[in-house]
Order: structure tokens, then sequence, then C-alpha cells
């Protein structure tokens, strides 16, 4: 199948209610949609990324209706993140309602809600006219994409369009909080930082992600992130190999092969998985990547440098 690029919101929204998957750009990785109420649409996602079904994807909405059709309620603290974040880079797990299509969800009673910020995905969603189902858009296993070329290295001549935006502005996944227990729960850290949310929900905690036997998010019980090199976490260049790669935000004592030296968290964040992605293709064998702590976008940061160096 030939792959439709294009910067057109309207047009993508017309290939993805004809059917079709639309890869598209959000502020924190790029999606790979389909309509959300047709199942045969949605299936055609885990085919093209190799997603094993049990695994749900996010519904990204335009609006607060469009929230209320997915969910069956909507207690207090999920409101009053909402109310606070959405637009952005959250996700909230909520009781799905009756037409939330059991594939959507993976046969989970929930469904995770996303209202991105980018104009150009609000746009493209509010010509979609639906929610779109979609989880990030690379194959199963590899970095998120954080560019349309990253999308186009992985799924040309398997999707029916690509939405051409810049590149994400966070470069990690959103937040996902699960808000259909009594006090809201992190499931996986990401750009908006547990000290924000705390900020308006205090109850909010840390979930325990893979060492937990039932997972809450299943998401979390698969590899992520991960390139095909080795990554290695440092502290300081005491031993390390300068014929490897390195990305991180101190300078090297000497040079590496391959390396990326950021200007702060937030650019870190951003570059990671370009990053990643680029030293696979270079062929390189390991990548050094600077520890940092665990604060603010330090906490999502570290997580998914830590996931990539589990392989
Ligand atoms: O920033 C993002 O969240 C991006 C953009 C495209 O919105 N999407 C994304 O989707 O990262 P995905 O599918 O790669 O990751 C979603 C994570 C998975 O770990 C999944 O298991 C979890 O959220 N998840 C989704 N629905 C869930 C639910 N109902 N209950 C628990 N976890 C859920
Ligand atoms: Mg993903």
């Amino acid at each position: 199948m030939e792959t439709k690029l294009t910067k057109s919101p309207k047009l993508a929204a017309q290939v993805l209610l004809k059917g079709g998957v639309v890869a598209f750009p959000t502020e924190t990785v790029y999606g790979l949609g389909a309509s959300l109420f047709d199942e045969a649409y949605v299936q055609k996602i885990f085919l093209a990324k190799g997603r094993p079904s049990d695994n749900p994807l996010i519904a990204h909405v335009a609006n607060f209706h469009e929230i209320e059709l997915l969910a069956k309620t909507i207690p207090r603290t999920a409101e009053q993140l909402m109310e606070a974040f959405f637009p952005g880079a959250l996700t909230i797990i909520l009781p799905k309602s009756k037409y939330v299509p059991d594939i959507v969800s993976a046969g989970l009673s929930t469904i995770g809600i996303r209202m991105p910020s980018l104009k150009l995905t609000q746009m493209f969603l509010k010509e979609c006219g639906t929610p779109v189902a979609a989880p990030s858009a690379n194959l199963s296993g590899k970095p998120s994409s954080t560019s349309w070329k990253a999308v186009r290295e992985d799924f040309d001549g398997k999707i029916e369009c690509i939405l051409k935006g810049d590149e994400s502005e966070f470069g990690l996944e959103s937040t996902v909080v699960d808000c259909s227990v009594a006090h809201p729960v992190v499931l996986r850290t990401g750009a908006i930082s547990i000290e924000e949310l705390q900020r308006v929900v205090p109850e909010t905690r840390l979930g325990i992600s893979e060492s937990h036997h039932a997972p809450k998010s299943p998401g979390m019980k698969y590899r992520h992130y991960a390139p095909e090199a080795t990554v290695k976490l440092i502290d300081d260049f005491s031993d390390v190999d300068y014929a490897h790669a390195f990305i991180g935000i101190s300078q090297p004592p000497k040079p590496f092969a391959h390396q990326k030296i950021c200007k702060g968290l937030s650019d870190y964040a951003r570059s990671l998985y370009a990053f990643f992605r680029e030293c696979d293709a270079h062929g390189l064998k390991t990548i050094y990547c600077q520890s940092v702590p665990k604060q603010g976008i330090g906490l999502a940061l570290m997580d998914r440098i830590e996931k990539a160096s589990k392989k």
C-alpha cells in the first residue's frame, strides 16, 4: 500500500474516517490512530504495530463531550485533574462506557483518555469528529516516534497516511493516571510530573509497575523503548569506551564516536528516542545514558532509560 504523506489535518481525517490507519503528531510522541468505534478499523493498528491484543489503546479526544461518551462515570479526582491538565500530556483511566469496543480496552472495564494540546492534533481530531484510538506510532518494542520521519521508517507501506507535523515537544509519552480507583495512581510516569499532579490532587500516588504480578497497566509488562544497541546508565565517565555513543547533559572529557550533549532535562527527554534510533541507524553497539535526578521529568526519563537498559 502507498502511505500518503500530508500536512492537511482535513485530508488525514478523511482517510481515517474511511477506515485507514493514520499516524499523527502530538506534543508527547506520534500516535497511530483509527476510528475508535469501529472494531475492524482498530484491529488494523494491532496488526501494523505487531502489538499484543491484551494491551489497550488510548482514546484521543477533541472535547469534553467525547469524554462523557467514553466514560461510564467521572470521579471528582478525574474532574480535578482534567480541569488542571486537559488538554495536555496526561492520560486518565476511567471506567468505560458500553460504547467502547472491547478491542480498544483490550477487554478491561476501563478506558484511557487523553486530550492532546498540540494545535495540529486538535485540528485533526476535530475534523475526525469521533474519538481516535491510538498507541504510540512505533513497531512494538521499538522506541516511540518523535518525528514523522521516524514514523515513516517503521510504517512506510503499512499504513494509509502520515500527518506531518513538527518534532514532538516533550519526546516522552504522556503520564498515565488511574482514576478508576479511590485515590489516583500513576501507572506510567511522563511529561507531567507526579509533583504537578499532587499539587492538584494530593492523594495521587506512584503505582508499582513491572514487579507486580498482574500489572494494572498491561503495557508495563512488555519490553519498551529499547534500541537494538545495549543501553548503559552511567553516573560519570570513569569507566566508558569512547568508541561508543553517549547522550546526557554533561560535557564528556573527550568526544565519543557519536554523542548528543543536551541543553537540560527537557532537551534530554525530547532527544532520547531520536538518539536511540540514530544510533541504531549508525550500527552503534552501546549507548551510554547519563543518570539524572528522579525529579520532575527526570523521573520519566530515568524510567525509560532503565527500561531500555533491561534487555
Ligand atoms: O503520549 C502518549 O500517551 C502517546 C500518544 C500517542 O498519545 N500514546 C502512547 O500509547 O504512549 P501507548 O499505547 O504506547 O501507551 C499507553 C500505555 C500502555 O502502557 C497501556 O498499557 C496503558 O497506557 N493503558 C492504556 N489503556 C489502559 C487502561 N485502560 N488501563 C491501564 N493501562 C492502560
Ligand atoms: Mg507505546
